[in-house]
């Protein structure tokens, strides 16, 4: 197996990516980020969570750089770990590897992170077992310090490295709960499906369908989120719109598009999916 040193030059977000703020999220991020206090980003699937964090990495890094006079930005890394209930400490912090007769070690992610003073996203925390979102306690409050056990030491936070969490309320089950004492060391921040101009104006972005169809298809989420609770356990997502729209643009006639992007993932009951297409049906005749 080849284990490579993580180069924190790969991290960094070097385009502008298309995000349309819903509400205040960018003032908040900016004003937490400032002030160090790490953010929670809560909300169902395809909300536009992950989207935001890497446009706020390129938009602090744009910002600072205009503000210190740089001629070209440097550029925010952010490190992005999807958690999962395998996620060891290790996994994060790093290991010792035995190179030839060598004992070398490897920074993890968060480690590298820390000390470059990247943005580190922690996807999806409330996967990650209990004993691995500890080691974020000491980095997420006024100590900014990151144990290492492996080597006996600790690591002081660059100051630019800032943490960021999400988790989907929706999934999770009471013994998956953040505790408390993880929890109220962030600011949170709400996500939601934005409102019907909104939501069309995104997917008329992503999926470069027409107006009249991004319209449509805004309408449409809008519709099928009312059956989530009757009969959904969780709404359309945008993610799911836009992949709608994208097939209707590549020709796919627009209930057969929507289908397979939407109806046939929400639910695999029969029954549902009737009333799914029904609402479909109504949006496009
Ligand atoms: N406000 C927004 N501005 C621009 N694009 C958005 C916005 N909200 C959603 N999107 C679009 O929806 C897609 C899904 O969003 P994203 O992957 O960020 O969701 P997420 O909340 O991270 O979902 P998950 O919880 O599944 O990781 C994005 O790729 C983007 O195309
Ligand atoms: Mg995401």
């Amino acid at each position: 197996m080849k284990v490579r040193e993580i180069n924190i030059e790969d991290y960094k977000i070097k385009e502008r990516p298309y995000y349309l703020p819903i509400r205040d999220e960018v003032t908040i991020f900016r004003a937490a980020y400032e002030s160090g206090i790490p953010v929670l980003l809560k909300g169902p699937t395809g909300t536009g969570k992950t989207r935001f964090v890497e446009y706020m990495a390129f938009l602090l890094s744009s910002e600072k750089s205009l503000k210190e006079g740089e001629d070209a930005p440097q550029g925010i890394s952010l490190v992005t770990i999807a958690c999962h209930e395998d996620l060891t400490t290790t996994d994060l912090v790093g290991k010792y590897l035995l190179k030839g007769d060598e004992t070398i070690w490897l920074d993890g992610p968060l480690t590298k992170a820390v000390k470059t003073g990247a943005i580190c996203y922690l996807d999806e925390i409330v996967e990650a077992r209990k004993d691995t979102t500890v080691i974020i306690h000491p980095l997420s409050d006024h100590r900014r310090v990151l144990p290492i056990d492996k080597k006996g030491t600790v690591l002081e936070a660059h100051p630019n490295f800032f943490l960021v969490i999400s988790y989907n309320p929706g999934y999770q089950s009471l013994i998956k709960d953040l505790k408390q004492s993880t929890k109220q060391r962030f600011v949170a921040l709400d996500f939601d499906y934005p409102s019907r101009d909104q939501e069309a104006q995104i997917i008329r972005h992503e999926s470069q369908t027409t107006q009249e169809i991004a319209y449509d298809l805004a309408k449409l989420g809008e519709k099928i989120r009312h059956l989530k609770g009757h009969a959904l356990g969780e709404g359309a997502s945008t993610r799911l719109l836009i992949y709608a729209g994208r097939l209707i643009q590549k020709g796919i006639p627009a209930r057969r598009a929507c289908d397979v992007a939407i109806t046939s993932l929400l639910t695999d009951e029969k029954e549902v999916q009737r009333a799914v297409n029904e609402v479909v049906a109504a949006v496009f005749p």
